[in-house]
């Protein structure tokens, strides 16, 4: 975010008029309360939605159907600067309020989650990671900025950018998965395909200011760290830990000129984000350059009490805003308890100032000032999707499915193959788009049971069970005395996973399990096709099932991109953003771990379990194709800045086919124990049928460090091993010593 000269004057003119009240009014953000229009509890409906008696759709509606008190009156005084709103008619007419009828007329600015897409929905970032795809990251941000932004959301609560280690957490659906160097190209990627349209023309004659929005990174910071997976949970770990793990996504979206960032829930080390003066003040503003401001998460600022660190509201607003948290979400207890903290000398001018300055600045680069309202035109723009939109939805479909396990060659299926569809999700045109997306129709979607058909293949559905139903044997019968194939669809429900759904037990979820083993028992090929919202334990399945694809929750093209794949049309090349464990009791799990003194092997005295295994039955990074790639002759060349490793890799089987390269390394010897692998680097091949081609890649000596336990980033001298193949434990490997 980079503010010209004239508009940092504008904000300095601006402070200067305004009162304290007035600035204190610019933290405090509105989620207009639900006032009624409801028949039954707010929980009673998630409870519905959890076991699947009401669909998203269904919850949806119903929210938007409930009445909202949006304060206009505290609008009008000035007392609130930001609203959460998905309504554009009711935004132009808060907006005139806030801009023609206030003291200072500033406009407000409207945030939203927009995680996976606004109406396009593409996938859930734990499958969109996994395409290692860094140019798709940016194109489908920049869709989802366009197409919110008519309808006056210029602020997203996105990327998610936390690390998650520990599937039972429901929001690992949310963010990059496991690892720190995928998971900060993912973030740096979103944040210039939501930001840099502010600094070019677009291509489709649309004005610039309808080409961006602000980010929001979040969960600052540590949250994937969550004890037991369980959401909302404590988080402790080291100084180095928090640098070399959680932190970097953070620092890389910050460089990369991330607008905002929302304060995480958990405490870390006993100090809740939202009052961590180390995490906020410390890193994200003075070290890393934050240049917008910070948001709690909802009602954090209050929930220091519950917390235990503060004392009354009056308390927890003080902490929050001198440890550097610019904007309240949702309480009011800015509104209510700084101005008199001010008056008290608890709280400095400065500090309001601050945070003050950082709100206008990011109203300003929004262009906000000059063109508060959207118009007629842009807010029907979208009614009918562009063609554009639906094709990058499709493929960014495509390019998150992992093709997990083919062993009998089974796919890709053949058109005249009669096909037995089976299991409840395949049928359900909205458990496709997963957690967190609010602002899709259901006329957008594309279920499995329709991709299927669209390819014109005789295709027959029956349910059979799913997540929450019970088998039916008749319907078995049928699909086996249908189909050529059976193919199943297992998982979850979109509302098993993201916040608030956390999970003990990472099996697939009710009688599925018994569904494939009758399924399987009917002596039909069966196809088993995955559609979920975390890393799911497939022990059993793995050993069971010859055929397995990773779908996970794709979005509103998913039906169209499975079906490309299943046929072959589309030859998958999806990685894994996150290790898969046999059994749940193996998490944490990722394949980044720190070196142990006895790592796991044979012998009893190693780092094991003696009912499971320890090492993952899907690892990280990886990804089957419907033809084969071979690596061999790993060099490593030193030079001046850098290392570069060629490796030469050919496709040896039938088909084209593209390949996602990996490069690892691991600091053999060091002062701190170190993982035994780390991702540094990874580039795209696509080969035809029996090509070979060199691959390089770059690793930088200055990214070859670590953080230590005083947050600093040291290099040392020794031995390294770089290796090199297509996924985390599959590697080629060339060792170097080294003297930065
Ligand atoms: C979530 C955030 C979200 C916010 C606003 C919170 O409960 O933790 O991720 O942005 O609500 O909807």
């Amino acid at each position: 975010m980079k503010l010209t000269l004239q508009q940092q004057q504008r904000v300095d003119a601006l402070l200067q008029q305004m009162t304290l009240e007035e600035k204190i009014g610019q933290m405090n953000q509105l989620s207009p309360s639900l006032v009624g229009g409801f028949d039954m509890s707010f929980e009673e409906m998630i409870e519905m939605a959890m076991d699947g008696r009401i669909t998203q759709e269904e919850l949806s509606e119903m929210f938007s159907k409930a009445e909202r008190d949006y304060r206009e009156d505290d609008i009008r005084k000035g007392l609130i600067g930001s609203v959460m709103l998905q309504d554009p008619d009711k935004y132009n007419e808060l907006q005139r309020i806030a801009v023609e009828e206030s003291r200072m007329g500033i406009p407000l600015i409207i945030g939203l989650d927009v995680i996976h897409g606004f109406r396009s929905v593409y996938p859930i970032a734990l499958a969109e990671a996994g395409a290692f795809d860094p140019d798709l990251f940016q194109r489908t941000a920049r869709m989802a900025a366009k197409e919110s932004r008519t309808q006056g959301i210029s602020w997203h609560f996105a990327p998610m950018i936390d690390v998650g280690r520990d599937s039972r957490w429901g929001r690992v659906s949310e963010g990059p998965g496991e690892d720190p160097y995928l998971a900060s190209r993912f973030a740096e990627a979103k944040i210039h395909g939501l930001q840099d349209g502010a600094y070019e023309d677009a291509a489709d004659g649309t004005e610039r200011r309808e080409n961006y929005v602000a980010a929001c990174m979040k969960h600052y910071v540590a949250y994937g760290a969550a004890e037991s997976g369980r959401d909302y949970n404590t988080t402790s770990m080291s100084i180095s830990q928090l640098h070399n793990v959680y932190l970097p996504p953070f620092k890389a979206a910050t460089e990369a000129g991330a607008a905002t960032a929302m304060a995480s829930f958990n405490d870390l080390n006993g100090v809740p984000c939202t009052v961590n003066t180390y995490t906020l003040r410390r890193t994200l503003k003075e070290r890393y350059g934050l240049q917008g401001f910070v948001v709690s998460d909802a009602n954090a600022i209050r929930e220091c009490i519950d917390h235990g660190i503060a004392a009354d509201r009056y308390d927890a607003a003080r902490q929050a805003a001198n440890a550097g948290m610019d904007m309240d979400m949702g309480t009011s207890i800015y509104v209510e308890e700084l101005k008199n903290a001010v008056e008290r000398g608890d709280v400095s001018m400065e500090v309001i100032d601050e945070a003050a300055r950082r709100i206008l600045s990011v109203k300003m680069w929004l262009d906000l000032f000059d063109h508060p309202y959207i118009t007629d035109e842009a807010k029907h723009r979208y009614d009918k999707l562009p063609k554009g939109h639906v094709d990058l939805t499709l493929e960014a479909a495509q390019k998150s499915i992992v093709l997990l396990k083919n062993d009998d060659h089974v796919l890709p299926l053949k058109k005249e193959q009669k096909i037995s569809l089976v299991g409840s999700l395949a049928a359900n045109p909205t458990e496709i788009i997963g957690a967190w997306a609010m602002s899709w129709k259901s006329e957008d979607c594309v279920s499995i049971l329709d991709g299927l058909k669209n390819t014109g293949a005789a295709v027959e559905y029956f349910p059979c069970g799913g997540p929450a139903e019970e088998i039916n044997e008749e319907e078995i019968a049928q699909a086996a005395a249908y189909g050529d194939v059976i193919v199943a669809v297992v998982g979850e429900y979109s509302a098993m996973s993201g916040e608030a759904s956390s999970r003990a037990d990472t099996t697939l979820p009710g009688k599925q399990r018994e569904l494939l083993a009758k399924l399987l028992a009917t002596g039909k090929p069966v196809v088993t096709l995955l559609m979920n919202g975390r890393a799911l334990a497939l022990g059993w399945e793995a050993e069971h099932l010859p055929t397995i694809v990773e779908g996970w929750q794709l979005g509103i093209q998913m039906g169209n991109a499975v079906a490309s794949v299943l046929f072959g049309d589309y030859n998958p090349t999806g990685k894994l953003a996150a290790s898969f464990p046999y059994v749940t009791g193996q998490l944490p799990l990722y394949y980044n771990h720190p070196s142990t003194g006895r790592p796991g092997g044979k012998f009893k005295f190693t780092s094991k379990y003696i009912d499971a295994p320890f090492e993952p039955v899907f690892p990280f990074g990886y990804g089957l194709s419907y033809t084969t790639f071979a690596y061999c002759d790993l060099t490593v060349k030193e030079t001046e800045d850098a290392l570069v490793a060629c490796v030469k890799v050919k496709n040896t089987g039938e088909v084209c086919g593209t390949e996602t390269v990996q490069l690892y390394m691991q600091d053999v010897t060091a002062s701190l124990v170190r993982p035994v692998k780390e991702l540094k680097g990874f580039a795209k091949v696509t080969l035809a049928a029996g090509e070979e081609k060199e691959v390089v890649i770059e690793l930088k000596k200055a990214d070859m460090g670590f953080y230590n336990n005083d947050g600093v980033y040291v290099r040392e001298d020794g031995k390294f091993r770089i290796f090199v193949g297509g996924s985390s434990a599959d590697t080629l490997m060339q060792e170097l010593d080294l003297a930065f």
